[in-house]
């Protein structure tokens, strides 16, 4: 399965992996009707400009996609060395194989290597994800604090949120422009 970065060609496709995903209900934030193309289209866009994006194409349809992850910046100056707005997403029938480990360390590796002036990733989840938590932990994330009755879930009942960050070892120093 080929692992590539996205291009703004890909906003169709990105955009149907994220409604299939939506359909499951578990772990993503918006629902179905929540998701707009237009959205998909803008953080393409800002994550291309400022930030990172990849995805895995399907096994034996390469235009389609099974795998999307991407962060970018904020846009007040002083989050400059911030990468946040992180979203991963693996198509449900592709979901538990590995790939949502492997891209996201891609992702990292990819930091590591040409985002010297990033000092910290930031990603906000769900504290009944137990399971999401785990993998974000074992990347390398920590727990920074809950954020309480931040989210409504799908029966009305307010949960709370967790805010985790991951710290750039390979951070120089910051691009002051
Ligand atoms: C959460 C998600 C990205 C994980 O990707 P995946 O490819 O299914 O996960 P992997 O097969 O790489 O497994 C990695 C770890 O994630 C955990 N995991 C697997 N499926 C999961 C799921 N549905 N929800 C939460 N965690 C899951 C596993 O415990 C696994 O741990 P292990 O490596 O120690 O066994 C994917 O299930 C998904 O897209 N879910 C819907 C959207 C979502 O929840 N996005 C994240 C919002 S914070």
């Amino acid at each position: 399965m080929k692992l590539r970065k996205a291009k703004q060609t890909d906003v169709r496709e990105i955009f149907l992996l994220n409604l299939e995903a939506a359909k499951t209900a578990n772990g993503v934030a918006r629902k179905v009707e929540e998701i707009l193309q237009k959205d998909v289209a803008d953080f393409v866009k800002k994550s291309l400009r400022t930030g990172l994006i990849f995805v895995i194409e399907h096994p034996s349809n390469p235009k389609k996609l099974i795998a999307e992850i991407h962060c970018y910046k904020h846009e007040p100056q002083c989050f400059k060395h911030v990468l946040g707005n992180l979203t991963l997403v693996v198509h449900p029938d592709f979901q538990g194989q590995g790939l949502g480990r492997k891209i996201f360390s891609h992702l990292l590796t990819e930091i590591k290597k040409s985002r010297r002036s990033i000092v910290r990733v930031e990603l906000m989840t769900r504290q009944n994800n137990p399971r999401g938590i785990k993998l974000y932990q074992s990347l390398g994330f920590e727990i920074e604090g809950v954020c309480k009755n931040r989210i409504l879930d799908a029966e009305k009942k307010l949960g709370s949120d967790v805010m985790m960050a991951w710290f750039n070892p390979s951070f120089e120093s910051l691009q002051i422009s």
